[in-house]
């Protein structure tokens, strides 16, 4: 069978690497791919990234499945395209990608359905949000309404950083449609919790932790993500079944009741904290697709044909699906080019990567290969993963293999994994 798989980010490169594994998958179709999609003979790049044309092509070429790595594409309607050509896609349709792509929505969402979630008011007028500020407690939470790539969260410790942030967002704004929303600040500990979801079953993947901060000890700006490991351990199996009956049950399930059926990966940002020695769960957001880095480190710990799985998905019968789990760590960590986040470098030149092992990964993202050589090509680069047998040991590994790379402007975390090893 042949599968395509939309995107160009690390996420995108796990996905095909694993799929690719696949004794029955002959072909992997990745479009537009990147720098480190294009050197086996099993996946291919494709320079297609309008939705009509993928379409086209998945037609033409007669593709088995295709899966959607990034959310623009789902929130711009790429499953409702697919579906009316009668082609298999995984993923969410334009209106339950909503989920994503407007926090508004997603709020409301949790509100109607009793999902627990920070306390919050969304706004258009910005002296209005600016009031609400005022008779609110600091640190404050604001986030933009639409996709920011991860990037569209302040958290404000002043009343001043509160009001850039919503001058930034929808100050002087004509566009009515405009809006933020402004969210009491939680304090406790992130964990990300991925399901697939066929619409009505429900298949947890394997825990893990993101490093949205851009600097060590979780400091600086938000990014896409920095680094991630799984399992999370913080995610015991009582916290994992308050999770799933508190939050993604009432999700899928309240998604289909309100006639916008949820299919696809689900991925739900979760704070844990404490009261005492009760742990509560509230939800940070939902995204409507595999979390990136925290895809690299879930497929490496993947032991058996994660095509079973998608099949499954596919065909609505994920009740049905098994997976094997590698019981040790993956670790990775996001290399990130000179100036990201704000305005990535690009076209620095990376100098020959160490070769790959069964237990260590380098997961392209923003690079792109001519001549034999390979350039950055985006703000987060790379993302070297490893397995070991502990947080500690996956990390050196790791860490290890980055020491052998260099580009102009590289900057990375150098304590991914702290909190599992605190
Ligand atoms: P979001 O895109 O909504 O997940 O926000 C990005 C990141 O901002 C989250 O992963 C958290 O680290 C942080 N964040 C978002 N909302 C809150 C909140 N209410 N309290 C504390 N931190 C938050
Ligand atoms: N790593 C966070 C995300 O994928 O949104």
């Amino acid at each position: 069978m042949k599968i395509l798989i939309v995107g160009s980010g690390g996420r995108e490169h796990a996905l095909a690497w694993k799929i690719s594994q696949s004794p029955r998958v002959k072909q992997v179709y990745i479009a537009p791919g990147n720098g480190g999609t294009c050197h086996s003979e099993k996946i291919k790049n494709i320079s297609i990234t309008d939705i009509n044309d993928l379409a086209d092509f998945a037609g033409e070429k007669n593709i088995y499945m295709t899966v959607v790595g990034p959310e623009v594409p789902l929130s711009n309607g790429i499953v409702d395209i697919f579906r009316s050509k009668n082609l298999k896609i995984f993923g969410p349709t334009k209106n339950a990608a909503k989920l994503e792509s407007s926090k508004d929505f997603a709020k409301e969402f949790m509100v109607r359905n009793n999902i627990p979630t920070a306390k919050y008011s969304t706004f258009t007028d910005s002296s209005m949000a600016k009031l609400y500020v005022l008779k609110e407690q600091l640190p404050i939470v604001i986030k933009a309404d639409g996709l920011a790539a991860g990037k569209g969260v302040v958290i404000a410790q002043t009343i001043e950083e509160a009001y850039n942030a919503i001058d930034d967002m929808i100050g002087d704004n004509k566009n009515l449609l405009k809006k933020v929303v402004i969210e009491e600040y939680l304090v406790g500990e992130e964990a990300s919790f991925i399901v697939m979801s066929d619409g009505r079953n429900i298949f947890p993947l394997a825990t893990s932790q993101d490093h949205k901060r851009l600097k060590d000890g979780d400091n600086g700006p938000n990014t896409g993500g920095m680094g991630a490991y799984s399992p999370a351990s913080l995610v015991t199996p009582d916290l994992h079944r308050k999770i799933m009956k508190e939050v993604i049950i009432p999700t899928i399930e309240g998604m289909s009741k309100e006639g916008n059926i949820f299919t696809g990966f689900l991925y739900a940002g979760i704070m844990i904290g404490a009261n005492g020695s009760d742990k509560w769960v509230k939800t940070l957001e939902f995204n409507c697709r595999m979390g990136d880095p925290e895809t690299q480190p879930i497929m490496m710990r993947i032991n058996s044909d994660f095509m079973d799985v998608l099949e499954h998905a596919i065909n609505g019968t994920l009740d049905k699906a098994e997976i094997k789990w590698n019981e040790k760590v993956a670790l990775g960590v996001v290399l990130a080019a000179y100036n990201y986040p704000e305005k990535p470098r690009i076209g620095d030149e990376i100098t020959q990567l160490p070769t790959e092992k069964e237990d260590i990964m380098i997961f392209h993202a923003g690079t792109i290969s001519s001549n034999e050589t390979l350039k950055t090509n985006g703000g987060r680069v790379m993302c070297v993963t490893a397995l070991g047998d502990s947080v500690k040991k996956a990390r050196e590994k790791a860490y290890n293999t980055i020491s052998k790379i260099n580009f102009e402007g590289m900057q990375y975390r150098k304590d991914i994994g702290w909190r599992a090893i605190k």
